[in-house]
């Protein structure tokens, strides 16, 4: 893959220091949210799946389990499946448990440790299925395991709406580059977010428990430990916001004094009420989603929506 290509010449245990620095020292500062996704920040993730106001989970698990077979029904014999952003496989599930005569199976994630010790987990409830872990950040170049590469059926699987993080610019690139991995008989399966009542959205990222706000500051945390930084993390405060213009959730953590914040040699000054731009979740209609599929080379085979048309699980080829 050919995002970002500028960073690919530093060395890895730089990039994450390289990130927050360019990212802090940027007029509207910004962090990467693919840096929340530590050990600790896959946990916090799965914990906001469970919320009562978090309804993308649920509704996408919902759908799938409801049309599995119809899904299914699509797939060729012998397919090899490919998931990015495989988290806790949770989703996947329902699919495994279809899908008997899989190849291999290869979860991408950025998280190592946690691939592992899910790897682990589906290998023990999964005991045919030959599974090749992919750690990887699936914006930039990574390697493919030989099985993948000599199967012709490919199906890629994209749940939980996490297409919504990049612009619109981004995600039709990813969607390309998906397209050449799929190859000529390759199929995606993917879970795009809807637009719906701001409310209903905002509250999703919102949560009562404070469960949003942790996985949030947790990205601070993580600075602390991996950075050598001195966030206090009792002055900055979470906030998620729907932007009506770009159609999208905005988390932020905004400064709740002025303070100078040193990660290894750097100093980095806040204003009160200044605020990090830490994620963005895109939400799509099924036209406009259409629209940048059709651009990266996709066709539409199938699309399955909930009683409300909260959340779509499509079939592109
Ligand atoms: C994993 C990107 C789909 O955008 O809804 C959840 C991440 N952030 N709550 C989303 C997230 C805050 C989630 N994705």
């Amino acid at each position: 893959m050919t995002a970002q290509p500028i960073k690919k010449t530093l060395p890895p245990q730089n990039e994450f220091m390289t990130d927050v620095i360019n990212g802090l020292t940027s007029d509207q500062k910004t962090l990467p949210c693919k840096y929340f996704y530590d050990e600790a920040g896959s946990k916090i993730y799965d914990k906001i799946c469970e919320l009562e106001e978090y309804y993308p989970t649920r509704t996408e698990i919902a759908i799938v389990r409801k049309y599995v077979k119809e899904i299914t029904a699509h797939f060729n014999p012998d397919s090899y499946l490919i998931e990015y952003g495989s988290g806790s496989s949770i989703k996947t599930r329902t699919l495994l448990d279809k899908l008997k005569d899989l190849d291999g199976y290869s979860p991408i994630d950025i998280s190592g440790e946690h691939l592992k010790s899910i790897s682990e987990d589906l290998h023990l409830r999964y005991p045919d299925l030959a599974i090749y872990p992919i750690e990887a950040d699936y914006t930039q170049d990574f390697d493919l395991p030989e099985p993948l590469l000599v199967n012709n059926n490919r199906i890629v699987y994209y749940p939980g709406s996490s297409l919504g993080n990049f612009t619109q610019e981004e995600a039709i690139e990813i969607l390309t580059e998906i397209r050449e991995l799929a190859g000529p008989n390759g199929k995606l399966l993917i879970g795009i977010d809807l637009v719906k009542p701001i409310p209903i959205l905002e509250a999703a990222y919102n949560d009562k428990e404070g469960v949003t706000a942790e996985f949030n500051l947790n990205l601070l945390t993580r600075i602390n430990k991996e950075l050598d930084g001195d966030f206090d993390l009792a002055k900055f405060k979470h906030r998620a916001i729907f932007n009506q213009d770009l159609q999208r959730i905005e988390m932020h953590l905004i400064s709740l004094t002025d303070q100078v914040v040193n990660i290894g040699d750097h100093s980095i000054s806040f204003k009160k009420s200044e605020s990090i731009h830490t994620e963005n979740s895109h939400k799509y209609s099924l036209n406009s989603f259409g629209y940048i599929a059709k651009k990266a080379g996709w066709e539409n085979q199938c699309s399955w929506t909930d009683d409300q048309s909260w959340f779509s699980v499509q079939l592109l080829n």
